[in-house]
């Protein structure tokens, strides 16, 4: 029997879940994938990069909706995406985290009766200020096949009364495309050598969520806390745009670049080499935490709190809620005087989620 599955991405992380995704889809040899990219993710580094470097088929849909306001942004994709399944009557929709893109395909789906399967379902920070913690609860709660990657998230939508046979924990797709792209990732040349920096020495940092970004005595500071560890040993920041935006409105990105190694966002193979050399991680990212991980560094969370909660636990991660500088260098001196987690594949699916969520979608509803 063979299936249409639509799959609606649009932001930077989608693109690496799915590149994994869509090459389990390919081998299943029944399964035939219609991409559609929202464009909520646009500039060459957020978006091209990943199709050219992952090897994902160009979307055979590109919405270009871009930055808008939630409702307008969400409003927009959903509009659009309608007429899409309209036109292709897929047997699938294929939704990913838990971005405005994510709702948006979830629910065109689900108002024209098509399955939809959510994957990283089941994740909580069970904070509803979080555009993201919005998006995943409406999404699980459309969704027909419910792909979890941990045993925190299952326990989450039992919760919440979401019938047990629906959801199947498969593991983390982000650990299948950590082992598939690590040995490629080590032959990049390293991206900060032309920086004076050397491997194993620097603090790598991300910071995009919108709880830092859009509120100034967070984002001040998370910038002073990143200038005072570079007293001590090199800081590396590839940016997200948002970042980039917010720091220049509060007037602290020249002091930033004085003191940082600021980069452009990079590709996802010069990240997972950055990460892989890196002594120490901090981040406020969800893909960021989880990679640091599966690549043995240890973690500082910039958050009051995560979904990964499994890596709290283990001791891989601590929170540092960005209240305090003080706050933040502390859990810096932890992670290093902590050291390399050591990697429990059990914890993520063992490498094995997108062969599984292909199969099951290859089996039909
Ligand atoms: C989105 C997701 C977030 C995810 C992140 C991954 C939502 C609500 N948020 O946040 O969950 O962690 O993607 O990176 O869906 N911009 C550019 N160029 C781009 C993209 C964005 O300049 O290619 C700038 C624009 O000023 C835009 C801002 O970044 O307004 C925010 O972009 P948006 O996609 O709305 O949210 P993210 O912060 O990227
Ligand atoms: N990433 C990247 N380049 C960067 C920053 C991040 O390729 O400059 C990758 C990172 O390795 C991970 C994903 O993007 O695979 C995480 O995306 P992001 O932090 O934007 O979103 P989140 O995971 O928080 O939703």
């Amino acid at each position: 029997m063979s299936m249409i599955v639509v799959t609606v991405v649009g932001a930077r992380p989608q693109f690496v879940k799915a590149a994994v995704v869509s090459r389990a889809l390919r081998a299943t040899a029944t399964v035939s994938e219609i991409l559609v990219h929202t464009g909520q993710h646009y500039d060459p580094g957020m978006s091209d990069v990943f199709f050219s470097q992952l090897g994902i088929a160009p979307p055979a849909y590109n919405l270009e909706i871009g930055s808008l306001s939630h409702g307008a942004q969400t409003g927009r994709m959903l509009e659009r995406i309608e007429g899409i399944l309209q036109e292709t009557t897929p047997d699938w929709v294929v939704v990913y985290g838990d971005t405005n893109s994510t709702l948006a395909g979830a629910l065109a789906a689900a108002k024209l009766h098509v399955p939809v399967a959510h994957v990283e379902a089941g994740l909580r920070s069970f904070n509803r200020a979080m555009p993201e913690e919005v998006n995943r609860v409406l999404t699980d709660h459309l969704s027909t096949v419910l792909f979890t990657p941990t045993e925190a998230a299952v326990n989450n939508l039992g919760a919440e009364g979401i019938p047990r046979e629906r959801v199947t924990e498969v593991g983390d797709v982000m650990y299948d495309a950590a082992l598939y792209y690590s040995a490629q990732a080590l032959d990049m040349p390293s991206p900060v050598a032309p920086f004076g920096v050397a491997a194993g020495e620097y603090v790598l940092a991300t910071v995009h969520r919108a709880e830092n970004t859009d509120v100034p005595a967070r984002l001040t500071t998370i910038a002073g806390a990143l200038r005072r560890l570079a007293a001590q040993r090199p800081v590396v920041v590839p940016l997200h745009p948002r970042t980039v935006s917010a720091l220049e409105r509060g007037g602290l990105l020249e002091g930033l670049k004085t003191d940082c190694v600021i980069m452009e966002p990079v590709s996802y193979l010069a990240m997972v080499r950055l990460e892989k050399e890196a002594a120490v991680i901090v981040t406020d990212s969800g893909g960021v935490q989880k990679e640091a991980f599966f690549h043995g560094v240890p973690c500082v969370t910039l958050r009051d709190e995560t979904e990964w909660v499994e890596l709290l636990e283990c001791g891989a991660n601590r929170l540092a809620p960005p209240r305090d500088e003080a706050t933040i260098l502390d859990g810096v001196r932890q992670a290093l005087e902590d050291g390399s987690p050591k990697v429990r594949e059990e914890l993520y699916g063992g490498g094995k989620a997108a062969v599984r969520i292909a199969n099951r979608l290859a089996a039909g509803l």
